[in-house]
């Protein structure tokens, strides 16, 4: 598409958006006058549907009228309301997804499955620049099991010069390592750059050398279209409060692969991961559900778990690839704004609409203080040490006007006006 400068085009996008009204849905930030703020933080807390209140409150009538009694039928049931909306989102079969704890504490949980190291495989293969909760959880595994994250733990860099990797380098890193590759777990989006891998690929290279493979999907899941099954991804986990919108420490969706269901090896178990037939019988022996459902632990967070179903009925109802056509475009718009209008300012996400979300992380002359300077003017996005500046739009709830605003905003600070 060719993009123009004017404030008049922006306007003309806005017209002509089928998501237009799809902000309506959504509670938008004000500031002390009043005013719309301009909210280009979805990378990191997605804004509140107004349905969400309906819903929690429904909840909460249950409880209130009938206690313990929402369990039958109800409760006990209620993550499964989740299950065909999130593999659709997540290019999945039911059985390959649920939703269950926060995001860490289920990488921790399918690497305890997913990385069985031994004496001649044992590495681990993340990105460099993970974010830092894996790269903690990573460590901590490989400690757990008794190796050396200095020995154990290969970090995918780029090229000397460069600030994102290129996929040929990253296949060529796994076929190094080779035998020695247990596990690679790496972003779908990085969450700094904001590129997105080539998860097909990498998840490729890394069966060909027998690793498993799975990836923190934190930035891609609700940003770009995945086929985690067709890929043939082995596990996955996302978090559901960025682009999903579903509230601060909202639950985290997890994805393991059909081909696992029958799975013997270890992992850690709690009765909500048990046989449903037998679940209520109190046994002592562990029989796990035979799908994705079999890693969870604990009974579901129904009142943490409902803005999610609130925020699904959205999603589920524009679909990822209006989403992602928008997502393109507004990507392109911003880029395009700010190539034209501020050539100081460096663009770290690739220019290829394929390798990235809807976020672009910029290196601003100024750094920080810019930062806290387009913040005062009413611009929330946020700051990553240590020198970007992260800015995400979200397709359900942003105008291409407002882009332009905050282009012209970044200028005028840009320019000390
Ligand atoms: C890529 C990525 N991984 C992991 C996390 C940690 O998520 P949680 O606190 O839900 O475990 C985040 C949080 O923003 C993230 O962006």
């Amino acid at each position: 598409m060719t993009f123009k400068k004017s404030k008049s085009f922006a306007l003309e996008l806005d017209q002509n958006d089928p998501l237009m009204s799809y902000r309506e849905l959504f509670y938008y930030p004000k500031n002390g006058n009043g005013e719309n703020v301009l909210y280009l933080c979805g990378n990191s807390l997605g804004l509140q549907p107004k349905s969400v209140r309906s819903f929690v409150e429904q909840e909460l009538n249950v409880w209130e009228k009938d206690g313990v009694l929402g369990q039958h039928g109800r409760w006990e049931k209620f993550h499964e309301k989740l299950i065909n909306n999130s593999a659709r989102l997540v290019g999945a079969n039911p059985s390959e997804v649920v939703v269950m704890n926060a995001l860490t504490v289920n990488i921790n949980l399918l690497l305890i499955s997913f990385y069985q190291p031994s004496r001649t495989r044992h590495k681990i293969l993340i990105e460099k620049g993970a974010f830092p909760s894996d790269q903690y959880a990573v460590e901590s595994q490989i400690k757990l099991h008794g190796f050396d994250p200095k020995e154990s733990l290969i970090e995918l860099a780029p090229k000397r010069g460069e600030s994102t990797l290129r996929t040929e380098d990253m296949v060529e890193k796994i076929e190094e390592i080779g035998g020695e590759l247990a596990t690679i777990i790496m972003g779908g989006v990085n969450y700094y750059t904001g590129q997105a891998f080539d998860m097909e690929a990498v998840t490729k290279a890394g069966k060909s050398v027998d690793a498993f493979v799975g990836f923190d999907l934190a930035h891609a899941a609700g940003n770009i279209k995945l086929d985690l099954h067709d890929w043939n991804v082995d596990f996955a986990a996302w978090c559901t409060y960025k682009y999903l919108c579903a509230g601060p420490g909202a639950p985290s969706g997890i994805f393991v692969n059909e081909i696992h269901h029958n799975w013997t090896g270890p992992r850690l178990a709690g009765w909500w991961g048990q046989n449903k037939q037998t679940r209520f019988e109190m046994g002592p022996d562990f029989d796990p559900i035979l799908t994705a459902e079999g890693w969870q632990i604990s009974n579901a967070p129904v009142l943490g778990m409902t803005p999610l179903l609130a925020s699904m009925e959205i999603y589920d109802e524009v679909g990822m690839d209006k989403i992602r056509d928008k997502s393109e475009k507004m990507t392109g718009y911003m880029e395009f704004l700010l190539q034209k209008n501020l050539s100081e300012v460096t663009i770290m996400t690739p220019n290829d609409p394929i390798q990235r979300g809807c976020q672009l992380s910029l290196v601003v002359p100024g750094g920080k203080s810019i930062f806290e300077s387009i913040f005062d003017r009413g611009v929330v996005c946020d700051w990553r040490e240590p020198n970007v500046i992260r800015i995400a739009p979200h397709p359900l709830y942003n105008r291409y006007s407002e882009i332009y605003e905050f282009v012209q905003i970044l200028m005028q600070t840009v320019r000390g006006q």
